[in-house]
């Protein structure tokens, strides 16, 4: 059990869906003040999913559009809670989730890296220690200081991506977001996440990249309608999956 680093135990998240369409909140507040019933059904997200990750393995996690991919990793980083099951993990996670995801939009780069440190559990201190190697890694210094809604999404692909980074987290979670820098970003991020793993950070990275997945996984998690179609090494796995176009 001291070689495991991430355990799922019978992952089950449902979601619940409107069945009719409700454009605004305001209309759902009205409806709702009326005693208007909105009709739902239930939708599982993952469904009874267990698998165990050992300390220092690399998975790609693979699937369409809507597998459940985000849905894992969320649950995993503790940002959803699953609707059964449990998760066990050992070890600092230092999660990337979907693009912009813990950035505010109005804040400043700047801002957003205090915001985002505080988010992954570092002092302000330790952040303001550290900030000017963030700017740094993240090469967007001449807009650091300009509200995050004014940059493109591959910049704060660039900055999420140098402040959750910045220490070496002992679980190191990866969600697309690779794929929407530059190839310079690309380059950048793939090195510092082989460092890692070769320094034994367990990794793993929603990708739609067969290219990528090769070059920083061992492992590999394919996702179909909420479960696991295979799990394995990457040389078994990767070469039946073609990346679906979306
Ligand atoms: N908060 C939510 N409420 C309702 N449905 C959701 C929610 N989040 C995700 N889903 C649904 O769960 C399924 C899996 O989503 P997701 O994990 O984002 O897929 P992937 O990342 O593999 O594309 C999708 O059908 C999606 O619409
Ligand atoms: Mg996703």
């Amino acid at each position: 059990m001291n070689d495991i680093a991430i355990k799922l135990e019978n992952i089950t998240v449902r979601f619940r869906i409107p069945h009719e369409k409700i454009p605004t909140f305001q209309e759902y507040a009205i409806r709702w003040l009326k005693r208007h019933s909105v009709n739902y059904s239930d939708f599982n997200a993952l469904n009874n999913i267990s698998f165990s990750i050992k300390k220092g393995q690399t998975f790609g996690i693979i699937g369409s559009n809507g597998a459940g991919k985000s849905t894992l990793l969320k649950v995993i980083s503790r940002v959803i809670r699953p609707t059964q099951g449990r998760v066990f993990l050992r070890g600092r996670i230092a999660p990337l989730l979907e693009l912009g995801a813990g950035f505010d939009y109005e804040m400043t780069g700047r801002e957003n890296i205090f915001l985002n440190g505080a988010v992954l559990g570092f002092s302000r201190k330790h952040i303001a220690s550290r900030i000017e190697k963030i700017v740094e890694f993240s090469g967007i210094e001449e807009f650091i200081d300009a509200p995050v809604r004014t940059y493109s999404s591959g910049m704060v692909a660039r900055l999420g991506f140098a402040v959750a980074t910045d220490v070496q987290p002992e679980v190191l979670v990866i969600d697309e977001i690779l794929s929407v820098g530059d190839i310079d970003f690309q380059k950048k991020s793939a090195e510092r996440i082989l460092e890692y793993y070769n320094n034994g950070s367990t990794i793993l990275v929603v990708s739609h990249n067969p290219a990528s997945i090769r070059q920083l996984c061992t492992h590999v998690i394919w996702l179909e309608h909420g479960c696991i179609k295979t799990m394995g090494p990457v040389d078994d796995i990767i070469n039946d999956y073609s990346s679906p176009l979306s």
